[in-house]
């Protein structure tokens, strides 16, 4: 449960933290976030996390609310004062909260918040000892889908027609039939030879912190990467299938539209991968 949350400088209770009705986050998704894994207390990746959120900003022309350091301090005050051991940080940042109109408002402050909630452990490491079934749909987001903004309806309505047929993610498939990425992760496969597969960064997916601590992984291992685009008959005929993100860090991938992968069960690398990711992950504290 969260207990309390950072809103614009003050850690209010949950039930008393809200934003101005005319938040242009709101009103217009004008807004990106993070999502980080909290372990041990500590929180995984924070440099790549926060490069990402400095990256998106500046994309959006947002203001950064404050210096890294700075909002490094209330991260972890928000991970303290919920006293989360094993869970999740989310930071929203939106351009701030102004009469309604299109263009950017000038002098404005961007709009800061910041939740920790615990993740049951046991239950996420249940279903990675299965796998999770996912389902595929046209992906129908817009151009920019490097940036993390908070443009989430094609990933929600995803997830929920996904959820509808029984599957844990939703793979997004474009136009030529390739699988760009999953609603809420990066998705990958390996092949025959051994090989992992996995889009190469470009617009139309965002660059997952954990994809890239996961490639400094597949380096240490010395296991072939291939950065391309896979399609959906790939992917059923694949050795093995995962998707990776702050919320799962490596899960495997056992169905695909009701057809097994493999033989159905996690295969034996995305299984070490998932074992291993914490060795190469940064930890801060
Ligand atoms: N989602 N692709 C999309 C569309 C995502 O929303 C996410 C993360 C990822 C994986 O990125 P990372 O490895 O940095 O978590 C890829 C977060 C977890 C969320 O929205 O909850």
């Amino acid at each position: 449960m969260t207990r309390i949350v950072y809103v614009n400088g003050r850690y209010l209770p949950y039930s008393q933290a809200g934003v101005h009705a005319e938040d242009r986050g709101f009103q217009f998704a004008d807004s990106i976030y993070e999502v980080c894994e909290i372990k041990d207390g500590h929180l995984i990746d924070e440099t790549r996390h926060m490069e990402r959120l400095e990256r998106s900003l500046g994309e959006l022309k947002i203001a950064a609310p404050m210096s890294r350091r700075a909002l490094g301090r209330v991260m972890r005050e928000v991970v303290k004062r919920n006293r989360v051991t094993t869970g999740l940080l989310y930071l929203q940042v939106t351009r701030g909260a102004a009469p309604r109109d299109f263009p950017f408002p000038k002098g404005i402050e961007p709009t800061v918040v910041c939740l920790a909630r615990r993740v049951d452990d046991h239950k996420r490491g249940e279903r990675a000892e299965v796998g999770i079934a996912v389902k595929t749909l046209a992906d129908v987001r817009w151009g920019r889908c490097d940036i993390k903004t908070v443009m989430l309806l094609p990933a929600a309505l995803a997830k929920e027609a996904a959820g509808a047929e029984g599957a844990q993610e939703a793979w997004l498939v474009d136009r030529d039939g390739f699988v760009t990425e999953g609603a809420s992760s990066n998705a990958w496969i390996i092949d025959a030879q051994g090989s992992v597969i996995t889009r190469p960064l470009g617009s139309a997916i965002l660059p997952g912190v954990t994809r890239r601590t996961l490639i400094d992984l597949l380096g240490q291992e010395k296991i072939p990467l291939v950065e391309r685009a896979f399609t959906v008959e790939e992917a059923l005929r694949a050795r093995e299938a995962f998707i990776t993100s702050a919320s799962g860090t490596v899960m495997p991938v056992v169905r695909i539209n009701g057809s097994a992968v493999a033989n159905g069960y996690p295969g034996e690398i995305t299984r070490m991968l998932r074992s291993k990711f914490h060795h190469v992950a940064e930890v801060s504290r």
